[in-house]
């Protein structure tokens, strides 16, 4: 009988972690990971925010933590996403077997640090991208009346939310809804599909034509 197992990358893919607040997509990675489903090594979780809620959890978690506080840095900075590959490379996460995982960051990235990390910096965001891109998304889709909404992984490219999708997933719109409730239905899904985009990426079972990517 033919067994046929996928053959393993060979070199293991190190996890970043970038945060601004809560931070419970990030846990949702981290625990898939330790439930040895995604074969992935977590080298660090990094906050922009001192008093961010997820990094207490990433700690609990087992997880290296850091802070590069953004206080006074305007998005975009080369400046600040200096301070962010340093961090980076001291913890061995680099452009040839990085994965730079937003989740929840609330700030821009530069042009160079995308330039430095392409194709490997992802992003969740809760919505149904193209659809209602940059902040209170989930606002957006109630106050435009959609039927539908969701959430979308996507890799970062220099634009706002506009990189080639990986994963996404819908969510009915309810009669009612406010923005708290559809956002609680929308992260119960990004919570599903961040893990699930993380495994493909390490697995190398992701590959980007132009705007599109084609997953096996
Ligand atoms: C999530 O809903 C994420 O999709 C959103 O922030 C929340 C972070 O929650 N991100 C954006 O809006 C990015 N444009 P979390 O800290 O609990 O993961």
């Amino acid at each position: 009988m033919f067994i046929y197992t996928r053959p393993k990358p060979i070199h293991m893919v190190n996890l970043a972690i970038l945060i601004s607040g809560r931070g419970s997509n990030m846990e949702a990675i981290l625990r898939t990971v330790k439930k040895k489903k995604i074969p992935i090594k977590p080298a660090v979780v990094i906050s922009n925010k001192p008093d961010a809620k997820g990094l207490k959890v990433a700690q609990k978690l087992g997880v290296k933590t850091a802070i590069v506080d953004s206080t006074g840095l305007k998005g975009g900075s080369w400046e600040y996403d200096q301070k962010l590959v340093s961090l980076l490379e001291e913890n061995n996460v680099t452009p040839k077997n990085g994965l730079i995982c937003l989740a929840g960051f609330m700030r821009i990235m530069s042009p160079e640090f995308i330039k430095k990390y392409q194709g490997r910096i992802i992003n969740i965001h809760p919505a149904i991208l193209p659809a209602f891109p940059g902040l209170h998304s989930q606002r957006q889709a109630i106050e435009h009346g959609v039927k539908y909404s969701g959430c979308t992984v996507h890799f970062v490219d220099e634009g706002v939310d506009t990189g080639p999708i990986i994963l996404q997933a819908i969510v009915k719109v309810k009669d009612g809804d406010t923005e708290e409730s559809l956002s609680k239905r929308i992260l119960e899904q990004e919570h599903r599909i961040y893990p699930k985009a993380v495994r493909l990426f390490a697995e190398g079972r992701i590959k980007t034509r132009g705007r599109k990517t084609v997953t096996s």
